[in-house]
């Protein structure tokens, strides 16, 4: 089966060709990183008017490189949850109008749900059930993966997310938008014991996680020592930074595991490309004898191919949907489909 998937949630525009769930035929991004970064962050109505220019064209491109006709397309994935509204109603059109103009299936995918099925193109044997930590831009959470579409959260963040956290502190340290990934380079080699941050405990969930804590605690850091004109070590911060947020991940994911008792985890969304957090993963899959799936680095940020996987899925559990389909800016993980 041939899906055509679209995701444009948030300031990527992507369209894929993905058979059958697993194989990847075509996976085109384009990126407005550039054009967002003089703002220091995604500017919505930007991101919804670049998408519109993109869109067109990226499918064009999606179906040469994956060498499929249109008329060998069988359905059209796209991500109608979470993110910018106006971004993604341009990808919720966009496939509305296809599937129609097909006369194909239509098949609504949730965001974090195509992160979680990043796992299956890089790790084609990996099957339901697992436990997956999700930490992106936007969401961090430890999900019971048990079933292709049955989902249960068991925890998460209270306020920000793990890549949040990761991009305003880059930010004040005066790294580009989106810093996660700067501030992970930096961190190399850094002495991470050179300054103390917070590891946040809160009430209730021993699952749940807080990193608002953590972020301000890094940004008064930086600014104080600004205003004494005392100069900061960057890499020992930064090490700082990614073995805080680490440990606080790790340590949930480790209870998560004992409590479902799951003998593999899976790690999904952009800040799983951050290093520490890989080793950190590594370590205690070692250490607990459970299997660990990491998707390609290029699969970890946004990109359309995991939305063709999991739209495979949904569609086998017939999870379609008609010219109704709405996009929503945000819509739980849980059980529902449209
Ligand atoms: O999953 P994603 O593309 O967006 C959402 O769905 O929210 O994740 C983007 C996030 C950004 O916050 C970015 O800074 C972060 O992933 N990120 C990283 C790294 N690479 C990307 N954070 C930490 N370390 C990295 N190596
Ligand atoms: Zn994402």
């Amino acid at each position: 089966m041939n899906i055509l998937a679209i995701e444009s949630s948030c300031d990527e525009t992507a369209v894929a060709v993905v058979r059958d769930g697993r194989t990847v035929l075509s996976d085109c991004i384009s990126s407005q990183v550039d054009i967002h970064k003089i703002y220091g962050g995604v500017v919505p109505e930007i991101a919804s008017r670049k998408h519109v220019e993109a869109i067109y064209p990226l499918a064009d491109q999606a179906l040469a490189d994956a060498g499929v006709p249109r008329a060998n397309l069988d359905a059209v994935a796209v991500t109608y949850a979470p993110g910018l509204i106006g971004a993604v109603l341009v990808g919720v059109n966009f496939a509305k109008a296809a599937a129609f103009a097909l006369g194909k299936p239509l098949i609504p995918v949730h965001h974090i749900r195509g992160h979680i099925a990043a796992n299956y193109l890089t790790h084609p044997d990996l099957e339901p059930p697992f436990l997956c930590l999700v930490v992106s831009g936007g969401h961090t959470m430890l999900v019971d993966v048990e079933d292709y579409t049955k989902m249960t959260i068991l925890g998460g963040t209270r306020d920000d997310a793990a890549g949040e956290c990761f991009d305003k502190i880059a930010r004040v340290l005066g790294m580009p938008y989106p810093g996660g990934a700067a501030l992970d380079r930096m961190s190399q080699g850094g002495d991470e014991t050179k300054y103390a941050l917070p590891r946040a405990k809160v009430d209730g969930n021993p699952l749940d996680l807080s990193f608002s804590g953590l972020k301000t605690a890094a940004i008064n850091l930086i600014h104080n020592a600004n205003q004494k004109g005392e100069a900061i070590d960057v890499p020992a911060l930064c090490a700082a930074v990614s073995g805080a947020v680490s440990n606080a991940l790790v340590s949930r994911t480790e209870l998560a595991l004992q409590q479902t008792g799951r003998k593999t985890l899976a790690v999904a969304g952009g800040v799983a490309a951050n290093s520490r957090i890989r080793s950190d993963v590594t370590r205690l899959a070692e250490r607990l004898g459970v299997r660990l799936c990491l998707p390609e680095l290029r699969y970890c940020g946004d990109n359309a191919a995991m939305i063709g996987a999991q739209g495979y899925y949904e569609y086998l559990a017939g999870n379609t949907a008609d010219m109704t389909l709405n996009a929503y800016a945000t819509k739980s993980l849980v059980g529902e489909t449209i």
